[in-house]
């Protein structure tokens, strides 16, 4: 990262675009504590996180989802979701404890199955579902921790387009239901333009510029790097 300077606004649906190895999967990694800053500051509602460690940051309510997959495999649906809950409530270093008798953590489990449409399939292991599946158990557990700012890395990739129409109205959903920002990585254009507020365009490790849709679709700067060549010439 270099000279980036970035706020990221309540309640405003943002894009993160750029080619492959631009730093947005870096910039991401920075925000959420995974890397740490050698130089810069950060800052969450009005409080600097700069030095904070990944889960002190995940209890200000900052939360993420993974570019590769990120989930247990050998344990069920309700497992996985089971694990954040737990964390949030401050019960996941209790050896003996069932999370599956535990009523608190059982309504939270619940509405999340309901957010993410996996109820039908709660006892089934992590590993066996379909990619999509996997991808919308990802986004619960990153939004089990009830975060007020929620990075999702590359959310669509991978899918067939039914699947990316399920995910862009989950997203959606989660924004006004649960009162989550969240910000996207996605290489979709389409996801994109369909989703965003305000798109975000890195380059080279640092923000060639930002904007609404409209105005980055149009940008020469934009399609230059997409396209490798000088628009025009
Ligand atoms: N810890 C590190 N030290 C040095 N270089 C790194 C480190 N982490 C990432 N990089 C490099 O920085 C660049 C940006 O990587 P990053 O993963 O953030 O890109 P990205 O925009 O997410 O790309 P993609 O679209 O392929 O996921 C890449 O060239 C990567 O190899
Ligand atoms: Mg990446």
């Amino acid at each position: 990262m270099n000279d980036v300077h970035l706020t990221l606004e309540k309640g405003v649906l943002t894009s993160i675009i750029g080619p492959n190895g631009a730093g947005k999967t870096t910039l991401i990694n920075l925000f959420t504590g995974k890397l740490s800053c050698d130089f810069g500051r950060l800052f969450f509602d009005g409080m600097e996180i700069t030095d904070l460690t990944p889960h002190e940051r995940v209890r200000r309510g900052i939360s993420r989802s993974f570019q590769i997959t990120n989930i247990f495999p050998q344990m069920t649906v309700v497992q996985n979701l089971q694990l954040p809950v737990l964390a949030r409530l401050d019960r996941a270093a209790r050896p003996f404890a069932r999370p599956d008798r535990d009523p608190d953590v059982g309504a939270e489990v619940e509405s999340l199955l309901e957010d993410i449409g996996l109820r039908e399939l709660r006892n089934v292991r992590a590993k066996a579902l379909a990619h999509g599946d996997q991808r919308l158990l990802e986004i619960g557990m990153a939004i089990a921790c009830r975060p007020r700012l929620c990075f999702l890395d590359e959310p669509c990739s991978g899918m067939n387009p039914g699947e990316r129409v399920q995910m862009q109205e989950l997203i959606r959903k989660l924004t006004a239901m649960r009162a989550v920002t969240f910000v996207i990585v996605e290489h979709d254009m389409d996801v994109v333009f369909a989703l965003s507020d305000w798109v975000i365009v890195m380059h080279q490790g640092t923000v060639l510029t930002e904007g609404r849709p409209e105005a980055i679709r149009n940008h020469a700067g934009v399609q230059e790097i997409y396209l490798g060549e000088k628009v025009g010439a």
